[in-house]
């Protein structure tokens, strides 16, 4: 024991006379330097103040690119999903359709509870229950009074209530008081109002073999993907739903990986409102999802403060409304990020502004129906009113 301590504080003298011979070597190289002719002393005073000033300017403002143009170095990829194909024509009969995926069809369509967390999207949310109104036995809405950053927010859906008279008579709609911790981590608040979710829709009389669909607002199944749901059996006991991926508009469609709203076979006691992945199994083009698509430049800056990702907002000027309105005329990226992709291969290819659409079909039809009203959320009205 002894020995081997004697063995240990002799490495580290060894290590100390090493450490002595580095210094006094470099104190002579800093006396040459000092001595050297001007020219190199100039060089010193530019590395000095010039080169790492700028160098840690330059990791401060965009070192989030960095660290994201390398994520094929420090992250792999999330495991594939397992895609469904879906086969769908309005003039093929609900038989073959669920032959088509191998299902078998039921006599009885299952019911269906669409349940959503409000935050304040009045537009997207009319658009979603108009798309799926014929096939909702009970829609399920709950809406807090604080952002999940915590910040205080009115019960906007309680406010607008009168747009929806359509739902009334089936509408289950609950409110949960924000707990308004300061600088809590977000996903917490937001965890406690899925939970308040879960307790809203037991309340709505949901039972075993209902369907349950579980997304954000702004993740819009089509209406015949839970038509064929309803109406098949053998479906799987959870489905991801691959939606399109819009933002700003449906003018800007930036991908189809859209994957996290999904439907279940509700099993009381089991099913769990989430919206994360929970299962490998997807339905291949199921619907639309369109992040940040507000009418007033106002909802913006309320999004992006709100937003469970709210340490994007790295710089004050990123609220300005003009610059927004610049940023959803390009299809470019609010936070001036980098994509979030897994192979050096997919972020290239998705460098710059989103590429403009000008295909407006196969979306919503309430959105077609009441263009007067949704303009700016059709190609080519990226110009967004003031209020
Ligand atoms: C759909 O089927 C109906 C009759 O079942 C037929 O009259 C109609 O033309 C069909 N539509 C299309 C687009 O094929
Ligand atoms: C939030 O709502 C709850 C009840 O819904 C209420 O008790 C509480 O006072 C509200 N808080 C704020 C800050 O508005
Ligand atoms: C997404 O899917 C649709 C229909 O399947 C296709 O028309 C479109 O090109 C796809 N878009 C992208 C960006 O992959």
């Amino acid at each position: 024991m002894l020995e081997a301590l004697d063995y240990d504080s002799k490495k580290s003298d060894d290590a100390s006379d090493e450490y002595c011979t580095q210094v006094s070597r470099a104190i002579r190289t800093m006396s040459k330097l000092r001595c050297a002719p001007r020219d190199s002393n100039f060089g010193a005073v530019v590395l000095l103040f010039l080169v790492v000033p700028t160098f840690v300017v330059g990791i401060y403002l965009h070192g989030q690119k960095i660290t994201y143009f390398l994520r094929p170095l420090w992250e792999s990829p999330p495991r594939p999903f397992k895609d469904i194909p879906h086969y769908y024509d309005e003039n093929v009969s609900m038989e073959n359709l669920c032959k088509l995926h191998g299902w078998g069809v039921r006599d009885v369509p299952r019911r269906v509870f669409d349940a959503v967390l409000f935050s304040n999207e009045l537009d997207i949310l009319a658009i979603r229950w108009h798309e799926l109104y014929p096939y909702v036995s009970e829609f399920v809405l709950l809406e807090s009074n604080s952002t999940f950053t915590g910040l205080q927010k009115p019960f906007f859906f309680a406010e607008n209530r009168g747009q929806f008279e359509f739902v009334e008579p089936r509408l289950n709609y609950g409110t949960v008081g924000g707990r308004f911790v300061k600088g809590e981590n977000p996903f917490v608040e937001e965890s406690y109002q899925r939970v308040a979710l879960d307790h809203l829709i037991r309340a709505s009389g949901i039972g075993d073999d209902d369907l349950l669909i579980m997304s954000d607002v702004d993740e819009i199944p089509s209406g015949h993907t839970i038509n064929l749901l309803r109406w098949c059996d053998d479906i799987p006991e959870k489905l991801h739903l691959r939606l399109r991926n819009y933002l700003y508009s449906f003018e800007f469609l930036l991908d189809n990986k859209s994957w996290r709203a999904s439907v279940h076979r509700y099993r009381a006691g089991k099913t769990r409102y989430a919206h994360y992945r929970q299962t490998d199994d997807i339905l291949s083009d199921s619907g639309w999802h369109c992040s940040f698509c507000f009418r007033y430049i106002s909802e913006f800056v309320f999004k992006m403060k709100a937003y469970s990702h709210v340490d994007r907002v790295r710089f004050a000027y990123y609220l300005n409304p003009s610059r927004i309105q610049d940023v959803i005329c390009r299809g470019a990226d609010l936070y001036d990020m980098l994509p979030e992709e897994y192979t050096f291969k997919e972020i290239v290819g998705k460098l710059g502004p989103i590429p403009h659409t000008y295909s407006a079909v196969h979306l919503p039809a309430y959105l077609l129906q009441n263009f007067d009203k949704y303009k700016y959320l059709l190609p080519g009205n990226c110009k967004r009113e003031h209020g």
